[in-house]
C-alpha cells in the first residue's frame, strides 16, 4: 500500500481548535487492486464540514460514498492499492496518526459510524443493553457502571424505553434496531457521526420518524452528521450541505437550500429531477447509460457520456469553479 507518510509534531485530536471546520479533505484518493486492473474508487475528493451541522453525500449506487466513509474512519479492505491526501479532524491531520492513536482517539472517540446495513448483524445472543454499553468499554475508557449509564442515557435520546436495555435484537423491530445502531454511534459522544443509509430499509413511516429523532438529537447535542444516502427526499430534511458523487469524484459541493432549489451539476440536476413527487403532475426522469467503469474512467468529465450537454471540453479533465462559497466540477462554469 502507497501511502504519504510525513511525520508532525503529536497535537491532540481530542484538542479542538475552534478556528476551522470539524473534518476537512483534501485531495482524498483511494484505488484498490482487483484482478482485472486497480479500480480508482475515489479521486480528487476535497470538501469541509463545519461542527454542529449535516453534510447529505448523495449519488448512485457504486459512486463511492461508503468508501468514502470508510476511507475516512481508515476501515480499508486488504487491497487497498493507494491511499493517500489529507483528513483533518480538529485541525489534525488524522491520515498521519498510528494505527493505535487512530484507535485510541479518531475511530468511534472524535468520529462513529452507522454503517449501511448495520441493524442486520446486531449480536444476536447478547443483549442491546450490553450492545451499546460496549464502544464506552473498548480501551477500558469507562468503568462498567458508568458504560451502562451512559447507555441509558443514549436510549432515552434516541427514543428507546429504558426497559429495552435488557431485550435480544430479535425482540426488536426493524426500526427499533435501527435506533440501537443509532445509539451504539453515540454512546462515546463523538463529535461526527457517519451515517451510511440509516434509513433505507424501513418503511416510511419509521423513516420519517427516526429521520426526527436525528434531528432532535443533532440539535440537542450539537453533533455534526455526514448522512450518506442516495434518498434525496429524506435527504433534504436534514442537510446544511451536499455533497454529490459521481463515479468516485466529486460533482458538486453545495449548501443544501441552494443544492435543492437549483442545483448547479447537469448530474445534480438529472439526479434532482429524477425524485418522485406525489403533488406534482410530473414524471420523475432517468439517465439513460451507466457510469463508466472504475478500472478505466475516461480522462475528462466523468459524467460526459450520458450529460446532454456535453461539449467539446468535456473531454478535458474539469477544475473546480466555485459559485460563491459552493463548489462545481463541470466546464459550464468556466468563467
Ligand atoms: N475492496 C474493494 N475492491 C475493489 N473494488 C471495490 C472495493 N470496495 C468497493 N469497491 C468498488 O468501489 C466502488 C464504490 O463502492 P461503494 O460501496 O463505496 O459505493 P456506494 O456509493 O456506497 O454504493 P451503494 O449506494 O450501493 O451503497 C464500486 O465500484 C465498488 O465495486
Ligand atoms: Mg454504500
Amino acid at each position: 500500500m502507497k501511502q504519504q507518510t510525513r511525520p508532525r509534531p503529536d497535537k491532540g485530536v481530542g484538542v479542538t481548535t475552534r478556528d476551522g471546520p470539524l473534518l476537512r479533505l483534501e485531495e482524498l484518493q483511494l484505488y484498490f487492486r482487483a484482478t482485472v486492473g486497480v479500480v480508482r474508487a475515489l479521486e480528487s475528493l476535497s470538501f469541509s464540514l463545519e461542527r454542529g451541522r449535516t453534510l447529505a453525500v448523495l449519488g448512485e449506487s457504486g459512486c463511492g460514498k461508503t468508501t468514502l466513509a470508510r476511507a475516512i474512519l481508515r476501515l480499508l479492505p486488504r487491497n487497498v492499492d493507494t491511499y493517500k491526501g489529507r483528513v483533518f479532524l480538529n485541525g489534525v491531520d488524522i491520515m498521519q496518526l498510528g494505527e493505535e492513536r487512530f484507535r485510541r482517539d479518531v475511530r468511534w472517540v472524535g468520529i462513529s459510524m452507522v454503517s449501511q446495513a448495520a441493524m442486520n448483524s446486531l449480536n444476536p445472543v447478547v443483549k442491546i443493553g450490553e450492545q451499546v454499553a460496549e464502544p464506552m468499554l473498548i480501551n477500558r475508557r469507562s468503568t462498567k457502571e458508568e458504560a451502562y449509564s451512559r447507555a441509558r442515557e443514549v436510549f432515552r435520546l434516541v427514543g428507546i424505553p429504558e426497559a429495552f436495555l435488557n431485550r435480544y435484537a430479535f425482540e426488536l423491530s426493524g426500526g427499533m434496531r435501527q435506533r440501537t445502531i443509532i445509539a451504539m454511534a453515540l454512546t462515546t459522544s463523538p463529535g461526527l457521526v457517519i451515517l451510511d443509509e440509516p434509513t433505507s430499509a424501513l418503511d416510511v413511516l419509521t423513516q420519517a420518524s427516526i429521520m426526527n429523532t436525528l434531528k432532535r438529537i443533532k440539535q440537542e447535542l450539537n453533533l455534526s452528521f455526514m448522512f450518506i444516502t442516495h434518498d434525496i427526499a429524506t435527504s433534504s430534511e436534514l442537510s446544511d450541505q451536499v455533497l454529490c458523487m459521481y463515479a468516485g469524484q466529486m460533482v458538486e459541493y453545495s449548501k443544501a437550500e441552494r443544492f435543492y432549489r437549483e442545483p448547479l451539476h447537469p448530474y445534480s440536476q438529472k439526479l434532482m429531477a429524477s425524485v418522485t413527487t406525489l403533488r406534482e403532475d410530473k414524471k420523475p426522469e432517468f439517465i439513460p447509460g451507466r457510469p463508466p467503469s472504475l478500472l478505466d474512467p475516461p480522462k475528462g468529465c466523468r459524467f460526459a457520456e450520458r450529460c446532454q450537454r456535453r461539449f467539446e471540453r468535456c473531454d478535458e479533465e474539469p477544475p473546480v469553479f466555485t459559485r460563491g462559497d459552493d463548489k462545481v466540477k463541470c466546464w459550464l462554469y468556466e468563467e
